[in-house]
């Protein structure tokens, strides 16, 4: 393998149309360029993401991402190695729409090409160095983000997105082994439904850790001494459930008078938070104590959670000082298509020669699936 290898990533599974150019080298995986445009105005008045809508945005969008994607990088097709496409799991008429493009182009341009588990994406966004340290200072981060994005094996991986919350073990690189995950609502899907039954906006997960900090901030008027309880937190396994939790917070909304329920909403998102970080770290660190990982590291929409970052740091430095704790980048913790660039590095690093080979014809070959679960 030549010392640099670039890839074309592209991300249409939900409602980001995202294409990216990814190089790694001897240093590490660097962004050439990241392009996202979100369609969360979009999906916003109807509450959540509607998939005939998502797929007619990517279709109007992906080729002029993928244009200024290249734009930015500085770089014309003939430099790419790779395309890189999530084409799985995700929203099938929104995936339709990345994967038929980079078939095309990978027959167009005959590159080799790639499908990425969105998942994999999310936890490879641990990977992506921070080349833009100075930009990222304006925005909250723990000290962590800046160390070197090693993997030393084995890797814990706390997974916690929209459609997903799962605790995986990696032994190796592309290599998963899915240790508990949630029985009902995923952790992000419980802060957008909550958002939902509290008036909130869409996407849940930040408006309701907006309200959470202006509790903590502000000494609230009236406090209700409101208490969620913490799902399966003393069950033996990794499993998680999250809907009745929702319900709990459904409960307190209907024996609050309507009129004292605006004053009382960040008390609620903070105890709603706390009881989802509660949860999380206890059973993660509880796994770490099982399965002895050198790295724990957070990935998926909800790592972008700042308590939730912050309070499994504290937790991962108390009790496992000598366990590297890595979060991806605030901009790598959504949706994007660098994520998936970058575990598309690590897939051809361990590819032969004849996988390299055959993924030239997978503009032939490649499908798109709505559910398929992680594998090696
Ligand atoms: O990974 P992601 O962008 O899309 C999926 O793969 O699902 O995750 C989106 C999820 C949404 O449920 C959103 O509410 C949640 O991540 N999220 C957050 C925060 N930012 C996004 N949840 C809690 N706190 C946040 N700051
Ligand atoms: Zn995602």
């Amino acid at each position: 393998m030549k010392s640099q290898f670039t890839v074309l990533a592209i991300e249409t599974s939900c409602d980001e149309t995202s294409a990216a150019i990814v190089c790694q080298n001897e240093s590490g995986v660097h962004v050439r360029s990241n392009i996202v445009s979100s369609q969360i105005q979009l999906h916003a008045k109807w509450g959540g993401v509607v998939p005939s809508l998502a797929a007619r945005e990517h279709v109007v969008n992906i080729i002029p991402v993928i244009k200024q994607a290249f734009l930015e990088a500085h770089i014309l097709p003939e430099h790419v190695d790779c395309i890189a496409v999530t084409n799985r799991p995700g929203l099938i008429p929104a995936l339709l729409i990345g994967t038929m493009t980079a078939k095309t182009l990978s027959w167009l341009w005959k590159k080799p090409l790639i499908g990425i588990h969105h998942i994999e994406g999310h936890i490879y966004a641990n990977s992506i160095e921070n080349d833009k340290e100075e930009t990222l200072s304006n925005i909250p981060h723990t000290k962590n983000e800046h160390r070197k994005k090693e993997f030393n094996f084995p890797i814990l991986a706390l997974v916690v997105s929209g459609g997903h919350t799962q605790i995986v073990l990696m032994r190796n690189h592309v290599t998963y082994e899915i240790i508990g995950e949630t029985q009902d609502d995923a952790a992000g899907e419980a802060f957008d439904k909550v958002a939902r039954l509290l008036g909130l906006e869409y996407p849940g997960g930040p408006a309701v850790s907006r309200e959470a900090k202006k509790y903590r901030e502000q000494t609230p008027q009236i406090q209700r001494g409101i208490v969620l309880p913490r799902p399966m937190i003393q069950s033996k396994n990794y499993h998680f459930s999250f809907s009745g939790l929702k319900t709990a917070v459904l409960t307190v909304v209907k024996k609050t008078p309507p009129d004292v329920l605006p004053q009382i909403i960040p008390e609620i998102c903070h105890e709603f938070q706390q009881a989802v970080i509660d949860v999380l770290t206890e059973k993660t660190l509880r796994a770490a104590q099982e399965f002895s990982p050198k790295t724990i590291l957070l990935a998926g929409g909800v790592s972008a959670n700042i308590e939730l970052r912050a309070q499994l740091e504290k937790k991962v430095h108390e009790e496992f000082s000598d366990v590297t704790y890595l979060v991806p980048s605030l901009e790598y913790s959504v949706d994007n298509a660098v994520m998936i660039g970058a575990a598309a590095c690590f897939r051809w690093k361990i590819m032969s020669a004849k996988e390299r080979e055959q993924a030239k014809k997978s503009w032939k070959s490649l499908e798109i699936s709505a559910h398929e679960r992680m594998r090696t």
